[in-house]
């Protein structure tokens, strides 16, 4: 593709020559657009700012450069239609292009991030709470910006910066030593630390000194109390428990494990530049960053009680993490409702004159709720993921069951389906926009699901296992529905590409969705196995690109391949 399109650039600028104005190659390229339906071709230049660049019309220009192109090689045909110049590759060139999506290296993507680190940081729940909807959103957008970013060739490097450091954990002192103890933790698990919680939460209305106590709970923690600090230890310990499982059953892993209690004894340091360097003002006793000039609250650095904060907090982990790997992007992935939080502490890394400032990137994403359901985490009304996951999971069996197949790994395939509706809901709408799941949304068959791109992953895999490819097929002339296959496929490296730029896995989500349109068109249209000769053998090729391709959408996307559905 790449090369038939340098020569069509090419002609385009010794014709924009031929008329003395200049255009240069890698212009001419970012003029090229793919149509939307084949009927219009397979490329298309269209010719408007041409036209502003020679100040001709440009149904003229498309005019005469379909004459000066026509008969090129590669290209079957060339036609003006407005001022577009439409191309058509014809069959030759897809046969070629079949081949360059039947391979599963992608050494082009892979160069992209050659000897550049990228640091994700997210999931980071906040210990002594189990997860629930709220924690969909960053785990899995995270980590399907991973996966792209690995398959981008760059290095990764995930990190859970637990919320393990702050007044809540304070409050959780507290209401442990007033209303638990080590043996019902130990019985009960992560279930009782939130009972706890709430019940803080409850009684401190009631006697509002509890806060006051917490808050020096808290103070005594970043003093170093060793009887605090085991207790808090405990309850990381525990909600760490929980949390591993969670992330196995989703095939998360982070590299590190670094929460915000890591960077107590990097906070001074920070503290002390930000003073040297004058950006430090005392308000109201507090410490903090005054951010007037851009139209922001101040970042807070210091309370009065001279106890850190989540921005002081963040600063720090950021120098430290620049230290260790000099990253060449530092990715954050949480909701937008915290997009005024790192757009502040950005700001003063920049003040401060850190040169990694600008590599900071916040990718927040919009509220995710359960059939018109908000969650109201403070009230204990919430929706764990674990109960989403277990109910998905125990629907896609009974579907599987409905549809009558005797599976020997039933449990694994109703998992793998489950988990993937889920998953692949939260990573089909672009990631801004706020999700409302329903059941039927998600686990269909045949909407725009999981499911749907795992059964045709499937299908295509079953086929697979019944026909025996081969590759002879340069006589074969093409159907419509096979083309525009082809087509499809070969836009996976620029969609994987995007996706990347702009941090949107829903891009890999919506383009799997097309691929498998096309592929069950395909599927039911042109007869695959028992076709005989190079038809046969084209289209089982064809079957194994879709393959291909489709399953490196969901390694992607962090969902499971199923091999039989
Ligand atoms: N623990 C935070 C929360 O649950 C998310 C942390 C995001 N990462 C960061 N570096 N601030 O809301």
């Amino acid at each position: 593709m790449s090369n038939v399109k340098n020569t069509i650039c090419e002609k385009v600028c010794e014709y924009v020559a031929s008329k003395g104005a200049s255009l240069t190659v890698e212009n001419a390229l970012s003029l090229l657009e793919t149509p939307s339906d084949s009927k219009m071709g397979d490329l298309a230049l269209p010719c408007f700012k041409l036209s502003k660049l020679l100040r001709s019309r440009p149904d003229g220009i498309a005019a005469e450069l379909a004459s000066a192109l026509n008969g090129m090689e590669g290209v079957e045909k060339v036609e003006a239609v407005g001022g577009y110049l439409n191309f058509f590759f014809g069959n030759a060139k897809y046969l070629s292009d079949l081949q360059s999506v039947l391979k599963t290296e992608f050494p082009a993507l892979k160069a992209i991030g050659e000897g550049k680190t990228v640091v994700l940081d997210f999931s980071s729940p906040n210990i002594a709470k189990r997860f629930h909807l709220g924690h969909l959103g960053t785990t899995v957008i995270g980590n399907a910006v991973r996966n792209i970013y690995n398959f981008c060739g760059y290095k990764t490097v995930s990190i859970n910066y637990l919320g393990d450091w702050g007044t809540q954990n304070g409050k959780q002192i507290v209401a442990y030593k007033k209303w638990s103890s080590r043996e019902i933790l130990e019985r009960d698990g992560i279930k009782e630390l939130e009972r706890i919680y709430v019940l803080f939460g409850k009684e401190a209305e009631k006697d509002p000194s509890l806060n006051d106590q917490a808050r020096a709970a808290f103070k005594e923690l970043e003093r170093g109390n060793e009887e605090y600090l085991e207790i808090w230890r405990l309850f990381k310990e525990i909600s760490m428990r929980e949390y591993t499982q969670t992330y196995k059953r989703l095939g998360i892993e982070f590299d590190v494990w670094g929460g915000e209690s890591f960077y107590t004894d990097k906070m001074p340091a920070i503290v002390e530049e930000l003073r040297q360097k004058e950006l430090l003002k005392l308000d109201a006793g507090a410490s903090i960053v005054d951010l007037s000039e851009w139209n922001m609250p101040p970042a807070l650095i210091l309370k009065s009680d001279g106890t850190t904060l989540y921005p002081t907090r963040d600063i720090a982990a950021a120098q430290d993490r620049y230290n260790e790997y000099k990253f060449d992007k530092c990715l954050y992935v949480t909701s937008a409702g915290q997009s005024l939080h790192f757009a502040q502490w950005f700001k003063v890394t920049e003040l401060m004159g850190k040169e990694w400032a600008k590599d900071l990137v916040h990718i927040p994403y919009g509220t995710m709720s359960f059939g018109g359901e908000k969650l109201a985490s403070r009230t204990g009304n919430i929706i764990l993921l674990n109960d989403v996951f277990d109910e998905a999971v125990a629907k896609a069996r009974a579907i599987i069951e409905e549809k009558n197949v005797a599976h020997e790994n039933k449990e694994e395939i109703s998992e793998a389906v489950g988990i993937g509706a889920v998953l692949f809901s939260a990573l089909s709408n672009s990631r801004i926009k706020d999700t409302n799941f329903t059941w039927e949304g998600t686990l269909s068959f045949e909407g725009n699901t999981g499911p749907y791109v795992q059964y045709t992953y499937a299908r295509a895999a079953s086929v697979l296992r019944r026909g025996n490819g081969g590759n002879d097929y340069s006589n074969h002339t093409l159907a419509p529905e096979e083309a525009e296959l082809i087509r499809k496929l070969c836009e996976f490296e620029e969609t994987v590409k995007r996706a990347a730029n702009e941090f949107e896995p829903s891009i890999i989500s919506r383009f799997a969705l097309n691929v498998c349109t096309l592929f069950n068109q395909f599927y039911h249209n042109c007869r695959i196995l028992g076709s005989g000769g190079e038809t046969e053998q084209f289209r089982l090729a064809l079957t194994e690109a879709a393959r291909n391709i489709l399953g490196n959408c969901l390694d992607l996307l962090g969902i499971k391949r199923t091999e039989e559905i």
